[in-house]
């Protein structure tokens, strides 16, 4: 009983993660599908590249081992090409701490620091709700306010 229950809660929580990782968009299903068999799309959202840049990729994930159709990559590259091109905004709300660091620029700690109040305090809605964070040089915030999405 006890390990059908977990089974169960592994079941309920999982999609709820995947549907949280990625931005939603035409596309957003079939990445999850295909692009987080080996890992977590962390490693997606941290990079922003051009479609040339995401071609490379995905021809390397294919050599790895990632399994897509003609038709799945170009349906994948259109996303990324869309929601992690080389001016697509950092998303507040649902960044990951590798996000923080490699697109906003943040230390480790700052990353942490802006995760743990996010949690703490619910959705940030403008850019004065990131300069409150504590622990973050809002010089930081101040230089890159043009590439934050709430
Ligand atoms: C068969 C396993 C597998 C699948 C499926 C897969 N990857 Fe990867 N990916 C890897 C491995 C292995 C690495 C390198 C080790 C690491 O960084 O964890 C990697 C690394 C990456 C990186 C970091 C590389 C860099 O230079 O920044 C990106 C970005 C990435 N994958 C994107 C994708 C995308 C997009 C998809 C879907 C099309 C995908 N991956 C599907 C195995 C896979």
């Amino acid at each position: 009983m006890r390990c059908c229950r977990l089974a169960l809660l592994c079941l309920s929580v999982l999609p709820l993660i995947a549907a949280d990782d990625l931005p939603p968009g035409a596309g957003s299903g079939v990445v999850s599908r295909i692009c987080t068999v080996c890992h977590a799309v962390d490693k997606i959202r941290q990079r922003r590249l051009s479609r040339d840049g995401w071609e490379d990729i995905v021809d390397d994930m294919v050599e790895r081992g990632a399994k897509l159709t003609g038709e799945e990559k170009e349906t994948v590259l259109a996303y990324l090409e869309e929601n992690f091109g080389p001016a697509s905004k950092l998303r507040v709300n649902s960044a990951p701490l590798a996000e923080w660091k490699a697109v906003a620029g943040l230390s480790v700690a700052e990353a942490r620091a802006v995760l743990d109040y996010r949690q703490q305090n619910g959705d940030f809605h403008q850019i004065g709700d990131l300069l409150k964070v504590p622990g973050v040089d809002p010089r930081k915030i101040e230089a890159k306010k043009d590439m934050f999405a709430f």
